[in-house]
């Protein structure tokens, strides 16, 4: 079904989901690119991990969250979740033609343009790197460089990090063995494939320090999504012209717990409403 779109004015907010706090490894690139900007954030915590649902799964609840954020009067919407983009945002696409709408994918090609080896790591979950946008992505990059990307999905990471327990011993074992064996198979670039894994840095360099033998680019690509979505915005001038930032956060899981993550990883204090976009 493709709905006619309303009509958008520049003060109207801009919606951004992902699965949990990933997303606002995004969000604080919009924010600080953009801060005039009314921002929405919907976090699907009731419904994370995405890393291992289907397809068909995730373009339902993608476009059941996209139709929750226009019912809240989004001009744009900035999909922060990598395996919500790679399923689902060429539905959302067709579903609502004339909104701005911002996907995330993993950072190939600024892979491919940092890496000496011709090794780069892609770090993501098991549905993006098994998802046919991005295996299209990988195969266009890989014949136009002639570089080798070494595919690692992290299963169980992002139900660390939506337990806020980034630095604990279980999750630096657990990425060691991720990153570690790329490091030893020449990668010198690791991609951050997951909206989630930014968060991972430090815990990333640490590892990187400990036993890479050359120095590691890591490649996050928040701040080239808040980018397109200034262009999009300036194209079809929806760029909100004065004004101060507002933040509203809705979640489908517990409001607290969010509140907390929103402290910890960000350092703010939005008010946060739960709400329930009931289950397909
Ligand atoms: N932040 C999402 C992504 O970028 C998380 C995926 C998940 O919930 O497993 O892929």
């Amino acid at each position: 079904m493709t709905h006619l779109p309303p009509s958008f004015t520049a003060d109207a907010p801009i919606g951004v989901f992902d699965s949990g706090v990933g997303g606002l490894s995004v969000l604080r690139h919009i924010h600080a690119r953009l801060p005039r900007e009314h921002l929405i954030y919907f976090a699907d915590s009731g419904y994370a991990p995405y890393g291992d649902r289907s397809e068909d799964w995730l373009v339902a609840r993608s476009l059941a969250i996209t139709a929750f954020l226009v019912e809240q009067g989004v001009k744009a919407l900035v999909v922060a979740c990598n395996t919500a983009t790679v399923a689902a945002i060429r539905a959302v696409r067709m579903t609502y033609p004339g909104m701005p709408i911002v996907g995330v994918e993993p950072g190939l090609k600024p892979g491919a343009a940092a890496t000496r080896t011709g090794k780069i790591g892609v770090l993501a979950t098991d549905r993006t790197l098994q998802g046919e946008k991005f295996l299209q992505l990988r195969d266009q990059v890989a014949a136009a460089s002639g570089y080798e990307f070494l595919l690692q999905p992290c299963i169980g990471l992002v139900d660390r990090i939506e337990l806020g327990e980034l630095e604990t011993e279980a999750t630096v074992a657990l990425l060691e063995g991720y990153v570690v064996p790329l490091l030893e198979a020449g990668a010198d670039t690791l991609v951050l494939g997951c909206t989630h894994y930014p968060f991972m840095r430090g815990v990333i360099e640490r590892i990187v320090a400990a036993h890479a033998k050359q120095p590691v680019t890591l490649i996050d690509t928040g701040d080239a999504v808040a980018r397109q979505l200034e262009r999009l915005l300036e194209g079809a001038g929806l760029l909100r012209p004065s004004g101060t930032s507002a933040l509203d956060v809705f979640t489908s899981g517990d409001a607290p717990a969010l509140s907390a993550a929103f402290k910890a990883l960000l350092g703010l204090a939005p008010a946060v409403m739960a709400v329930e976009i009931p289950a397909i």
